[in-house]
């Protein structure tokens, strides 16, 4: 199977290419990514110069350039976007171009060809629950409430319209709060290792109770792979990682693994619209694919924090601003 992946020099496209090329020796990626801030081919440095690998720069957006890579792979693994809440609120621009106009750029090329398509989306897109209330599955309405999760919302409508309208072979998965090698340093968990790291403080935004459910990105490779490859056509899977925690509990977990005490967290001004919590009910990929989460939170955690004490010079990098022109230079032929 030759596959385009788009986003693939972002943190979860990059762990999925790790992934594939590794599982499958006969199969090959090209990865479309515009390197945007969020990538950086030092990512994907080991397949440089694999036969199996082929990274070409430029914009989901991009009609021309899209139609000619879209037809000449079996299937889409679409995961380009703009994906930084934060940045949303700063400026949504970027988000509705990238996320819904970029997504539609792709689907129309999938329509032409009939390729198959997969999409990857979020939870945001359900919005925020209460701490009683169960967690979010496929059935639960969307409810976006910041500027990404609107675009994401978008997004996805788009991919099932052209489902529904067209008969185009898509599946979508929303998931949870991923974390794991590669991830940049400006969300909650990469940041705060990488603070600790460097003898700063943590910045947690309000009181720190609000919820997420943390999924380790390994494990959400895989269960993209299998829906891929076994996933109804036409259907969505909730993907979760059996890991709800308060943002506090996460940032004092860490505070443990790398030695630190409360003195290293900062209370800072809360995420205007910030969404409480988010959790995902796993049982439809479970019962018909039979996927579920391999590594527990702490397992996982103590894996990501001992990667970013082995990659230091990635993060110092990214942190300094000086990494796309490095990258480019040593892996962006
Ligand atoms: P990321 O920000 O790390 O990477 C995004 C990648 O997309 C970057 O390499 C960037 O250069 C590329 N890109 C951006 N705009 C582009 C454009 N117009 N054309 C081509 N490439 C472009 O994102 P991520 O965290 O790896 O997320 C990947 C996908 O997974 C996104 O669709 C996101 O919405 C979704 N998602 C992420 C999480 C998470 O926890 N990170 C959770 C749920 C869903
Ligand atoms: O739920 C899936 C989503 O998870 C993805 O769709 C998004 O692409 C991804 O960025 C992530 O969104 P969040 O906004 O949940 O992730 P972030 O790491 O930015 O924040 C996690 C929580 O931590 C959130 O409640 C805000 C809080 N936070 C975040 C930062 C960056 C802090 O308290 N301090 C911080 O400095």
């Amino acid at each position: 199977m030759k596959i385009l992946v788009t986003g693939g020099a972002g943190f979860i496209g990059s762990n999925f290419i790790h992934f594939f090329l590794r599982r499958y020796p006969d199969d090959t990626v090209i990865n479309l990514d515009a390197l945007t801030y969020a990538g950086n081919l030092e990512n994907l440095r080991e397949w440089r110069d694999d036969k199996r690998y082929r990274f070409v720069k430029g914009d989901i957006g991009d009609m021309a350039l899209v139609d000619l890579l879209v037809a000449e792979c079996d299937a889409i693994v679409h995961f380009a976007a703009e994906s930084h809440v934060d940045r949303s609120i700063l400026g949504p621009e970027a988000f509705v171009r990238t996320n819904v106009f970029g997504t539609f750029t792709l689907l129309e090329a999938a329509r032409k060809y009939g390729k198959r398509f997969h999409h990857v989306s979020t939870d945001e897109v359900f919005g925020s629950l209460g701490r009683d209330e169960p967690a979010f599955d496929e059935t639960t309405p969307y409810d976006p409430r910041s500027p990404y999760s609107a675009s994401k919302a978008s997004s996805d409508h788009l991919v099932r319209a052209y489902f529904h309208t067209y008969g185009l072979p898509v599946t979508i998965s929303n998931c949870s709060n991923n974390y794991g090698p590669y991830h940049f340093p400006e969300k909650l968990i990469p940041l705060a290792i990488t603070n600790l790291l460097e003898g700063k403080k943590v910045p947690v935004y309000g009181d720190g109770r609000q919820i997420r459910d943390w999924l380790f990105v390994p494990d959400h490779c895989q269960a993209i792979d299998l829906v891929l490859r076994q996933g109804r056509i036409g259907e969505t899977y909730c993907v979760g990682g059996n890991g709800e925690r308060e943002n506090i509990w996460i940032v004092e977990k860490l505070l443990r693994l790398l030695g630190k005490d409360e003195s290293s967290i900062e209370y800072v001004t809360d995420r205007p619209g910030h969404d409480r919590r988010y959790a995902i009910d796993f049982a439809k990929i479970r019962t018909e694919l039979g996927w579920e989460p391999s590594v527990s939170l702490e397992e996982g955690l103590q894996e990501t924090v001992a990667w970013f004490q082995a990659n230091r010079e990635w993060w110092q990098r990214v942190k300094s601003g000086t990494y796309q022109e490095y990258s480019l230079k040593q892996y962006g032929k």
